[in-house]
């Protein structure tokens, strides 16, 4: 139907005649000429109608934006001073020769370029918002960057293996969603949280080197970067350490971002042990692109009198850490203000500060609420381990480290921005050395950091027995400007190790048996040692292309409630449907707006 894409006339066709199909992005009725910009997936060109050709101008007055059309067209030049350098094809238009409606549009909801239309709208119309030029680019890099990746895969020797959709639960430690079965009554389906057991199994069955470019399924809390179904790039290796499969990751990511975006990432990628991570960023996802850091001030409050720092420096989880903003005096009382009231969403009880005016004036140069708290030495001592100069600031955090750290972490990263100090484009990392297991207060209980699959770094299952607490875990997250893009970890392979696990994290050999027997049984078959990891992709994507969420790199995406508005799924179903799978319902499920 068509000689060519509407984005892609070019000079090249001055002179030619060209058949173009596509969309009316926007009709202009100028003194007697119509100018139309029709769009298609390559882009705009202008079509212009002039009278002189009576019944196909006629034609085009009727014509709306997203009307569907063809157009047969000499290519020319436009005037002189009417180009338009925005556009590939801005120094040409067509002028038409011939016009066919191929389908007429309603208005449609909102206008293409509008930039306000809530999220609700764009979803429940999303054939319309996926036209737009941003979410265009956007699909194009996610094809682009998952062809690079693929490619880098396949020259490596891995094999790209389909793994169950319909399965048993999976340990990531999200809820699951659960596939009533018809054929056994009572009994459930679970929809992968990633392939993880199943491509542990693919290395014992011996296929050395797996991929899939995988849909995942989780059933928890929403934000920007979490949808309950994403996808993972999901790859596993035999006989190969951390020492093997972080680089050869690494040289992927640097590969794909050379090829997709012409940028040159660091090689190698910075590597930084969690307890470090946490000590100086206050996260395990440190964004490198900010150089505040957090300093850590526990050991000089332990004796002053302010009780809201001693109390928290005298506690074995507590911690007091500063966060210096360099020429931040110049905070207004009203910026602070807002700024506490941003750690409040992260449990701080207040954000206390000190603005140092002239260090040369001592406690007459500084300024604070706290100051009368706090000793001469003491504040002599924040000074010199802070190292600040007249016109900074200084903000301070007192509470169980978790809250001091999520506070003052999230405060560095709000400050980075607003502030405008960011220092690069890019900082990649990875953060290593992370605990095995973490303690849950409330359950009084372990719990695995990574999944339980994971290995410790310690050798012998005893001694994990014994200190659970102490063991690191051989697992790695590659972070990228502060954004966990991928996760993995070298594997137990060993069914003494796997099951002193599973005893730490409480988990009874019967209930080890029925979730999992089938791993721990493989096990015993000759399974070989085996690391994997898996990249969110629309993570990723969400970071190359500038997305504010992962929602604008997916074709289809829920809203944060889990829903689509498109389809209006999830949504109820026949008495009869139920009645198959043997289930009733203990609450009518609400009509879904
Ligand atoms: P993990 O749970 O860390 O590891 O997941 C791997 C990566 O997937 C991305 N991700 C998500 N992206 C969007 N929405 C979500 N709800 C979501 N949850 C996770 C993150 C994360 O780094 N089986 C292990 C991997 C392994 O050990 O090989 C796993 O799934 O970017
Ligand atoms: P108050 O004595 O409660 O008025 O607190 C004095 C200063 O300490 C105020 O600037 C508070 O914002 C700050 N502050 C209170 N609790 C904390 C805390 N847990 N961490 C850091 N600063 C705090």
């Amino acid at each position: 139907m068509r000689s060519q894409y509407c984005g892609e006339v070019t000079q090249q066709h001055l002179d030619q005649t060209v058949t173009l199909c596509g969309w009316v992005n926007r009709r202009r009725d100028h003194g007697g000429v119509i100018f139309v910009d029709l769009r298609d997936r390559a882009g705009l060109v202008q079509v212009v109608f002039d009278p002189d050709r009576e019944q196909i101008f006629q034609l085009a007055e009727q014509i709306r934006n997203e009307y569907v059309l063809q157009v047969e067209g000499r290519v020319r030049l436009r005037p002189e001073g009417t180009e338009n350098a925005d556009l590939t094809t801005g120094v040409v238009e067509v002028l038409a020769t011939g016009l066919t409606v191929l389908n007429a549009a309603e208005t449609p909801p909102f206008q293409l370029d509008d930039e306000d239309v809530n999220e609700e709208a764009r979803l429940r119309y999303r054939y319309i918002d996926l036209r737009r030029s941003v979410m265009q680019d956007n699909m194009r890099m996610r094809v682009k960057v998952v062809s690079a990746l693929r490619q880098y895969l396949d020259a490596q020797g891995f094999m790209d293996i389909e793994t169950p959709m319909l399965t048993k639960a999976t340990p990531e430690g999200a809820r699951d969603y659960l596939v009533p079965s018809r054929t056994h009554e009572g009994a459930f389906f679970a929809l992968p949280q990633s392939p993880q057991i199943f491509k542990q199994l693919l290395m014992m069955s011996g296929f050395d080197r797996y991929y899939q470019v995988v849909r995942c399924f989780r059933d928890e809390d929403l934000r920007a970067d979490r949808q309950p179904e994403f996808t993972q790039l999901d790859i596993e290796t035999s006989f190969m350490g951390e020492q093997d499969i972080m680089p050869m990751m690494e040289a992927m990511i640097r590969q794909t971002f050379k090829d997709t975006l012409g940028v040159e990432l660091p090689d190698p990628f910075p590597r930084m042990a969690y307890a470090e991570a946490m000590q100086r960023y206050g996260s395990d996802k440190p964004d490198l692109r900010i150089a505040l850091e957090l300093v850590d001030i526990t050991d000089l409050m332990s004796a002053v009198e302010f009780k809201v720092f001693s109390g928290p420096a005298n506690d074995a989880k507590g911690r007091v850490a500063v966060l210096k903003l360099p020429q931040g005096s110049a905070l207004t009382r009203k910026e602070i203000d807002d700024y506490t009231k941003f750690v409040a969403n992260y449990g701080a009880k207040g954000l206390a500060y000190i603005k140092i005016n002239a260090l040369a004036k001592g406690r007459d140069g500084l300024q604070s609420p706290i100051l009368k708290f706090l000793p001469d030495d003491v504040v002599t001592q924040i000074m010199q381990r802070t190292q600040v100069e007249d016109g900074d600031l200084l903000f301070f955090g007192a509470d169980k480290a978790s809250v001091v750290n999520d506070a003052l972490g999230a405060l560095r990263v709000k400050l980075g921005i607003d502030q405008d100090l960011l220092q690069a484009e890019w900082a990649p990392l990875w953060v290593v050395d992370f605990p095995m297991f973490e303690w849950d207060e409330k359950d009084s209980r372990w719990n695995a950091l990574h999944h339980p699959f994971t290995a410790p770094n310690f050798d012998q299952a005893q001694q994990l027995l014994e200190q659970p607490g102490e063991s690191l875990s051989q697992a790695y997250d590659m972070v990228l400007n502060g954004t966990e893009v991928g996760g993995g970890s070298v594997r137990i392979h060993r069914q003494d190790m796997q099951k002193a696990v599973f005893e730490v994290l409480n988990i009874s050999q019967q209930e080890a048996e029925d979730k999992f027997g089938f791993l721990l049984n493989a096990l015993k078959y000759g399974c070989p040692p085996h690391a994997g990891i898996a990249f969110g992709l629309d993570r990723l994507i969400m970071l190359m292309t500038g997305s504010d969420s992962i929602r604008d790199v997916m074709a289809f995406p829920k809203t944060q409630t889990a829903m689509c508005p498109l389809t209006d799924a999830p949504a109820a179903v026949s008495e009869r449907q139920l009645k198959e799978l043997s289930l009733r319902l203990r609450a009518k499920a609400k009509q879904s707006a």
